[in-house]
């Protein structure tokens, strides 16, 4: 048995993964790999196995196995998904086989590695990162936390447990068409930060996604949402992005005011 650390009864399976070695291929072909697995053996479990026991030069991306890094996210039978907790058994066709692509609309390095820099430049051109009212000194250690309310956390939807596995951005036919799009991923990201009352600056960046390549270019296609191993919303959150982008003035007067409740509370 090949696949030796897992448990239960065994049995046969295909592996059949998208080979590309830049250096010798002239185009991308698929290789099939005989597999012994169990109930719980995962997709991740399959290509390490196939990696140490069959074919050493066989390259792809994991780190956590836990469903945290996001770095194992592929091409599953046509839809993306995480590897590391997904197991062979429920992907497996009539003839006992699964299909395992890189990440589409993606230039391919290697294998099932992906090239991600458009999808973190396009994260980095939306300030990820929280702005902080200008009347926080960032020398100056503060005495307490800026207290949120519990319905100013649950409006953000729980986009903060995402994880940046690409895989709503490899899905959306809009990058597919038009590598400027924003994307789903940045923009749940600057949905997050629009949200959070204690980011000052809503407006700046309901003006930068109300651009060309931003919230208005998606086609609600929802892709994003059928991929999604968290279970996130990125339409939901661009359709908010939306509304708040055509009243961008008032948002921006309410946020100044709810700032100034923030610092009275927090001296
Ligand atoms: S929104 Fe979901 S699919 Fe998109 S990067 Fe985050 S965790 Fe991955
Ligand atoms: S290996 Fe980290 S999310 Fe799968």
């Amino acid at each position: 048995m090949s696949q030796a650390q897992n448990t239960g009864q065994v049995m046969k399976a295909v592996i059949r993964i998208q080979r590309f070695n830049p250096d010798v291929d002239r185009k991308p072909y698929l290789a099939d790999y005989p597999l012994d697995i169990t109930d719980d053996t995962t997709l991740l479990d399959a290509l390490e196995t196939i990696k140490n026991e069959l074919d050493g030069s066989l390259t792809f991306r994991r780190s956590c196995r836990h469903a945290i890094c996001g770095s194992c996210a592929m091409n599953i039978n046509g839809k993306n998904t995480l590897v590391c907790n997904r197991r062979v058994k429920a992907f497996l066709d009539g003839k006992g086989r699964v299909t395992i692509r890189p990440l589409p609309y993606l230039p391919i390095i290697k294998d099932l590695v992906v090239d991600r820099s458009a999808f973190w430049e396009q994260y980095l051109r939306v300030k990820p990162w929280l702005i902080p009212p200008a009347s926080y000194n960032e020398n100056q250690a503060p005495n307490s936390e800026f207290r949120v309310m519990p319905e100013e956390v649950a409006a953000l939807k729980n986009a903060e447990t995402c994880i940046m596995c690409g895989a709503c951005y490899s899905a959306c036919s809009v990058v597919g068409m038009n590598k400027k799009y924003i994307g789903p991923h940045a923009l749940l990201k600057s949905f997050l930060r629009v949200m959070d009352p204690r980011d000052s600056a809503p407006a700046e960046r309901l003006e930068n996604v109300g651009g060309d390549d931003g919230v208005f270019r998606c086609h609600t296609i929802f892709n994003c949402i059928d991929v999604c191993p968290k279970g996130l919303n990125p339409t939901q959150a661009i359709e908010t992005l939306r509304k708040l982008a055509q009243k961008r003035r008032d948002f921006e007067a309410a946020r100044v005011e709810r700032q100034k409740t923030l610092e009275a509370d927090h001296v």
